[in-house]
């Protein structure tokens, strides 16, 4: 019988009742309070309840999470670098005492696990921010997130699993640590190298996770997070269509694919212990800790946020502790005069060649269709990743135009998608401020909280009909700042292009225009709150374009707006 490695803390903490009593549970449930679980919080439930997050018993409690903020370990002293909390509203927090029961449910109402409070507490959340991820700067995901999106009370307290959350993709793929071991044990795997990776496998990853596996006499588990990663990342479908193609270039036997759905925080070397302890649980006796593990990239002045090799000094100082072993790797690049990949502190540079794209001219690469060479990537992968990132030529996009009332951006915005219907190849759809007030918006006023729910609502069908390809069209007044970066970030998200389009006509010629006859109103005072009379409007700093309609025609204005469209290379004017 193979010896697996034991789980972190000795014990795979499956969380999940057995049938009968999950029913039983089940029914009782339904006159509980009932939290409805975030993404993130859906993520932090799936792997407490499959035993990933070993010895966790449920969302940590208040000396527990001090513990792990302060000094990276639980109350009973057990190593755990990343807080597993639950966060919820005021008001709801407000309904619960200690001992209370809470359904936990998914976004479609489902019941999936039962929480049993002990802890009901308000955390520091900029401490917390400080103390784990080494920064309040909101540059870093995880602070941002910690700031605007976690709420303000943390409820902790054991966990009963009545179902694991539902997934239809990928389902062979999605192993959980009982089922892995389980593999582990059937097929002979005592020593297992796992790697890490949120991002599509090039050759190079290839290169890595062979040389490691060879350098640990171990089988490979390629464990890439679909849970939640950094934002910008490529999703987990197209990857894990790519991690597919990668799979055959590794001998046979040899290697193993599952998918991993952790939320992750980008919390480079903290992150880089919790990865070791999950994998352990997982079955995993070492992980490869490349370059810039978890990384989060740069703080808001440019700066990277950590040293690019501190999460392999923070998993190398508990080494002894985790149990697992790291493999760790320098960066992998290509050296043309050998033909082949090698770590970048094994390649003489005065001699040798050394190539490599960065993750931001891939990108650029893949935006513009230019080719990508073959010693790069695999040509299956590319044209995988092709398919979700076609050139710009093929994208959707977002012609956001925003200006006070009457300033022309409605007349604009019809020739303009006048003019790209005549053009064709792409549907076209008009979010006209006035249409949108009539269809998707009839019961909102002018108040700041209904003009930016309007615009919300723009931004979200504008992001959907990106995404699929077409070219919307929106042309609201949208007087606030913040909220057309809200849209700027749907739309971006939703891989399309966004470009915002000041219609600056002034005030005065708008006025003097006053078609609607709203200003004159509005100067009488039988209309209130009127943009630019008595409601602000926030200039944009830095619009794609600037269009002052004074003096200029509704074809000029037109045909400055296609240019930008041409130059930006979403349309082909020849
Ligand atoms: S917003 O602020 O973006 O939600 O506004 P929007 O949806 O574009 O609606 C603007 C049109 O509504 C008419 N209208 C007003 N505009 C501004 N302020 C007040 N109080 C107001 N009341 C009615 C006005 O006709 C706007 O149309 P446009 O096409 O901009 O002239």
């Amino acid at each position: 019988m193979t010896d697996l490695i034991p789980p972190y803390g000795g014990t795979l903490k499956d969380l999940r009742l057995d049938d009968t009593t999950a029913q039983a549970r089940r029914t009782a449930a339904a006159d509980y309070p009932s939290w409805d679980l975030t993404d993130r919080q859906l993520c932090d439930l799936e792997l407490l309840a499959n035993g990933g997050f070993s010895p966790l018993e449920g969302f940590m409690g208040q000396a527990d999470y001090e513990g792990v903020v302060n000094d990276m370990r639980l109350a009973d002293g057990t190593l755990w670098p990343m807080p597993v909390t639950l966060d919820v509203s005021e008001a709801f927090a407000e309904t619960l005492g200690a001992g209370a029961r809470v359904a936990l449910r998914d976004p479609e109402g489902v019941i999936l696990a039962i929480l049993t409070v002990d802890d009901i507490w308000r955390p520091d959340r900029e401490h917390e921010a400080e103390q784990v991820f080494g920064t309040r700067d909101a540059a870093h995901p995880a602070v941002y997130w910690l700031r605007e999106h976690s709420h303000p009370v943390y409820v902790g307290g054991r966990v009963e699993a009545l179902d694991l959350p539902g997934h239809y993709d990928f389902t062979h793929l999605r192993l959980t640590p009982a089922e892995l071991r389980e593999r582990f044990r059937r097929d002979g795997w005592r020593r297992v190298v796992a790697f890490q990776t949120r991002n599509p496998m090039h050759r190079a990853h290839v290169e890595l996770t062979f040389l490691a596996a060879r350098q640990a006499e171990a089988n490979l588990l390629i464990h890439p997070v679909v849970g939640m990663t950094k934002p910008g990342d490529v999703d987990h479908y197209s990857r894990v269509r790519c991690y597919e193609h990668v799979l055959h270039k590794y001998p046979e036997q040899t290697t193993a694919l599952s998918l991993l759905p952790l939320a992750m925080r980008m919390g480079g070397p903290r992150e880089a212990v919790w990865h070791a302890i999950i994998r352990r649980n997982y079955g995993c006796t070492h992980l490869i800790v490349g370059r810039d593990h978890a990384g989060p990239g740069k703080d808001s002045n440019g700066e990277e946020l950590y040293g690019p090799y501190d999460a392999q000094d923070m998993v190398t100082r508990h080494a002894d502790e985790l149990g697992i072993q790291m493999v760790p790797f320098r960066m992998m690049v290509y050296v043309q005069e050998r033909a082949g990949y090698a770590p970048i502190d094994e390649v003489d540079e005065a001699t040798e060649t050394v190539m490599n794209i960065s993750g931001t001219e891939f990108r650029r690469r893949m935006r513009e269709g230019l080719e990508i060479p073959d010693w790069f990537g695999y040509p299956e992968v590319v044209e995988e990743l092709r398919k979700t990132y076609p050139p710009r030529a093929r994208q959707g996009f977002t012609l956001f135009f925003t200006g006070l009332s009457g300033s022309g951006k409605s007349t604009i915005a019809n020739a303009v998608m006048v003019k790209l219907m005549e053009r064709g190849g792409r549907p076209v759809t008009l979010l006209d401020g006035d249409r949108v007030r009539k269809h998707l918006s009839s019961e909102l006023g002018f108040s700041k909280a209904h003009r930016d729910l309007n615009i919300r609502r723009i931004g979200f069908v504008a992001s959907e009909i990106t995404r699929n390809g077409g070219a919307a069209i929106c042309a609201p007044i949208a007087p606030y700042a913040a909220t057309r970066d809200a849209v700027r970030e749907m739309v971006e998200s939703a891989n399309g292009g966004f470009l915002e389009i000041h219609v600056a006509t002034p005030l005065e010629e708008c006025e003097r225009r006053d078609r609607k006859g709203l200003y004159a109103q509005a100067r009488a005072g039988r209309i209130t709150g009127f943009t630019g009379i008595d409601d602000p409007y926030e200039v944009p700093e830095s619009p794609a374009l600037r269009i002052d309609t004074t003096d200029c025609s509704v074809e000029e204005a037109a045909q400055q707006v296609l240019l930008k469209i041409e130059a930006m290379g979403f349309i082909d004017l020849e």
